[in-house]
């Protein structure tokens, strides 16, 4: 006799009134932007969605370079950021080995809510591969709740979330207004995985976790080979648990 299948167990962010909504994506921007080299020439949004974040890169970087796999959203982006000169809008997928990008490399890559629609390892090692010497990587990205620590900011992000809600919505800044059609999906990754891949492809980095639904990671890599040797695993290198 078959059983039933139990019912899977997922925490869903249950939704505030619509007037309340606003981007979590968003509000992390800034602190991406302050990871920035002071003048970087070449930044590269993987996952770039409609663009937002590019836009805003574009006003920082001599060129910024947008890739997103969708290329409806490629379109969207293009046709909301007219006045963004300096970026490259690119559809295709990121893992891609002949992807047009910066033979070599870039100051800085940039990844919001983008890396867990990859397998973790490939994705962070092909990420962290596109870094030049002495550039930045920094994720905003997405997690598998899966400890009692993560249960417990759990209970506090949800009055956070209508708090800050509340905040955005009195300052005219709530609402998502980028989001409808944005492909989507759970993260799968908890953040002992993130960090275990983070020690071997992005060794020294810092991951740090977020109040609303997401975590930081930021890697400078070190600037010359000999600190390379002392402080990074080799960008192109596999580990036995991919
Ligand atoms: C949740 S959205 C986030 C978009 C944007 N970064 C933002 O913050 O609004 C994730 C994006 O990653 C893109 N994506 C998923 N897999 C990809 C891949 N293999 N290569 C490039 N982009 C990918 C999706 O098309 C989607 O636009």
């Amino acid at each position: 006799m078959r059983l039933p299948r139990a019912p899977e167990f997922r925490l869903r962010v249950p939704q505030l009134p619509a007037a309340l909504v606003w981007d979590h994506n968003a509000h992390y921007h800034p602190w991406l932007l302050r990871q920035l080299p002071a003048a970087p020439g070449r930044v590269l949004d993987a996952g770039c969605g409609a663009g937002e974040l590019a836009a805003r890169l574009a006003g920082r970087a001599a060129r910024v370079d947008a890739v997103d796999a969708s290329p409806a959203m490629i379109e969207r982006a293009r046709a909301l950021w007219p006045g963004a000169v300096t970026v490259r809008w690119i559809a295709g997928d990121l893992l891609d080995p002949v992807l047009p990008l910066a033979a070599d490399g870039y100051d800085a890559v940039v990844a919001v809510s983008s890396l867990h629609h990859l397998p973790l390892r490939p994705g962070l090692r092909r990420l962290a591969g596109l870094v030049r010497p002495g550039g930045t990587l920094a994720i905003v990205g997405l997690y598998r709740s899966a400890t009692p620590a993560d249960f417990a900011l759990e209970a506090l992000r949800l009055p956070a979330n209508g708090a800050a809600g509340v905040v955005m919505a009195a300052r005219g800044r709530a609402g998502k207004p980028h989001e409808a059609g944005m492909p989507v999906r759970d993260p799968q990754d908890t953040l002992a995985d993130l960090r275990a891949a983070a020690a071997v492809l992005a060794p020294g980095s810092q991951l740090r976790t977020r109040l609303f639904w997401r975590y930081t990671l930021l890697w400078r890599r070190p600037a010359s080979p000999a600190g390379a040797a002392a402080g990074s695993a080799p960008l192109l290198a596999k580990d036995a648990s991919d």
